[in-house]
């Protein structure tokens, strides 16, 4: 009979230090890794006792009492299917399988399907907060049978961030559920990210200002509605100084950014439900971009250096990017929150929108203080109008919109005449537009599809579709 409470198989930067943190909490974790060898000393070195160390996956069942929850940590993908194929053999019906990785939504339902089908459990949780977060307090987001999460959720609920003492780890959803909403959390990740570059190269190539002089801006706006982890770890990055060159260090990091598939996964996903996540589509484009960097290089020497610096002695760029700033974020968490509505009435999920935000307030990337409005913003919503979607319609989202908007125009609008790029605040600012506009051009867009194909069109004076215009 095993003397673990829960095994963890994947021992890298967030399996050690989510072990380390439920060590902490009073939870013996057995533990396997590829690296045997590593995960012995690790066992050895920390929380005498608490941490088992085990040879192979033979050995790691036997140490977890039944029924055993088994964490996988591993590369989303074939890594995972391997992984769950290793294990089927050894487990006993009853015990449960839980993918903690960034694992695409469509494998969970997959993987849970063929799971249940052999008699085990299985809960995917999208885990957010990197390493630190791992260690101190990461916010969970957990899909799967409810009743089965529940069982298991104590230890969960433990290690995780606590906001005004209510632990960020929370059953979301059936099936895919969770890795869907930790996918859209990546999407938002994304376009933050994005939208905060953008602002860094507004300061830096259309005022020349230098990065520690943009990380002071940063940390001025690290309150209020900024106040947020991205901010205020763009502040610090900004302000670090490469120990070799003596540079600051983002000014030696090479301008070529990586992707592991999440932001990509939620732009697909959102096209397939017909919603626009225009804010991670522009984060994409930037990524896409920042990695060609040679064809970048060869433009640049056709055209010449797009940024130049912004002559309007008039502006003020701190306050007028902090608005477009505050415009753009609200977008990309709406649209976020939109997308997560439409995966869940597809699916049948039933997501409490409000619940997700609520979890999204400490320990995870995109963790910020608006999150508590947005929570009763949108458990308003869903009261009054059973829908979740519309942030922008409830205070005080209204006013801070209405309050950014000059600025935010501004920022576009100042971005595309110097020659910056903005793809994601541009693409808010697109998006926004596009969703206040009552009266849209889509009636040319029908008669172009009606003029060459013959596809039909609704009047506006009449019911139903399926009218053709007498084009020739
Ligand atoms: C988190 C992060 C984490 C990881 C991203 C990085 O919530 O803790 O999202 O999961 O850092 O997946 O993604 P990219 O490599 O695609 O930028």
């Amino acid at each position: 009979m095993g003397q673990a409470d829960i095994a963890i198989i994947g021992v890298g930067v967030m399996g050690s230090n989510l072990a380390l943190n439920m060590a902490e909490q009073g939870t013996t974790v057995a533990l396997y890794d590829l690296d045997a060898e590593k995960v012995q000393s690790f066992a050895r070195d920390n929380f005498a006792g608490k941490l088992i160390a085990c040879r192979d996956l033979t050995e790691l069942v036997a140490a977890v009492r039944t029924p055993r929850p088994l964490i996988m940590l591993a590369p989303a993908g074939e890594t995972v299917d391997a992984l769950i194929g290793a294990l089927n053999p050894l487990i006993d019906a009853g015990d449960i399988l839980i993918d903690a990785g960034n694992s695409a939504f469509r494998d969970t339902q997959r993987r849970a399907q063929e799971s249940e089908a052999r008699g085990n459990a299985f809960l995917g949780i999208g885990v957010s907060g990197g390493a630190e977060g791992a260690r101190r307090g990461p916010a969970m987001m957990a899909g799967g049978s409810r009743g089965v999460w529940e069982r298991v959720a104590p230890v969960f609920e433990k290690v995780a961030a606590k906001h005004d003492g209510h632990p960020c780890a929370a059953w979301l959803g059936p099936d895919g559920a969770g890795h869907f909403v930790k996918s859209a959390h990546n999407g938002i990740e994304y376009a933050l990210m994005q939208m905060i570059a953008e602002c860094y190269g507004i300061l830096r190539d259309g005022f020349g200002m230098s990065a520690p002089e943009i990380g002071d801006v940063f940390t001025e706006w690290n309150k209020g509605a900024l106040d947020c982890y991205l901010v205020d770890i763009t502040a610090a990055a900004l302000k670090a100084t490469d120990k070799e060159s003596g540079h600051p260090l983002v000014d030696v990091i090479l301008d070529r950014a990586g992707q592991k598939g999440t932001g990509l996964w939620t732009a697909v996903e959102a096209q397939r439900l017909g919603v626009p996540a225009t804010t991670v589509e522009g984060a994409l484009i930037g990524r896409s971009w920042s990695a060609r960097r040679d064809e970048r290089l060869t433009l640049e020497r056709h055209y010449g250096p797009a940024p130049r610096r912004i002559a309007d002695a008039g502006l003020d760029p701190k306050s007028m990017l902090r608005e477009a700033l505050i415009a753009g974020k609200i977008i990309a968490y709406s649209q976020g929150f939109a997308l997560i509505d439409a995966a869940s009435r597809a699916h049948d999920w039933g997501v409490n929108l409000a619940d997700v935000a609520k979890v999204w307030r400490a320990g995870c990337i995109i963790r910020s203080r608006l999150l508590g409005e947005m929570a009763t913003a949108l458990e308003m919503e869903r009261v009054t109008t059973g829908s979740g979607v519309p942030l922008l319609l409830r205070e005080p989202f209204i006013g801070m919109m209405k309050a950014a908007d000059p600025a935010f125009r501004g920022t576009v609008a100042t971005a595309a005449v110097y020659g910056l790029p903005a793809p994601a605040l541009s693409s808010a600012l697109n998006w926004f537009d596009l969703a206040r506009t009552g009266q849209s051009t889509a009636n040319l867009i029908q008669a172009q599809r009606d003029y060459f194909g013959s596809h039909g069109f609704e009047r506006t004076d009449r019911d139903g579709g399926g009218y053709h215009g007498a084009w020739r």
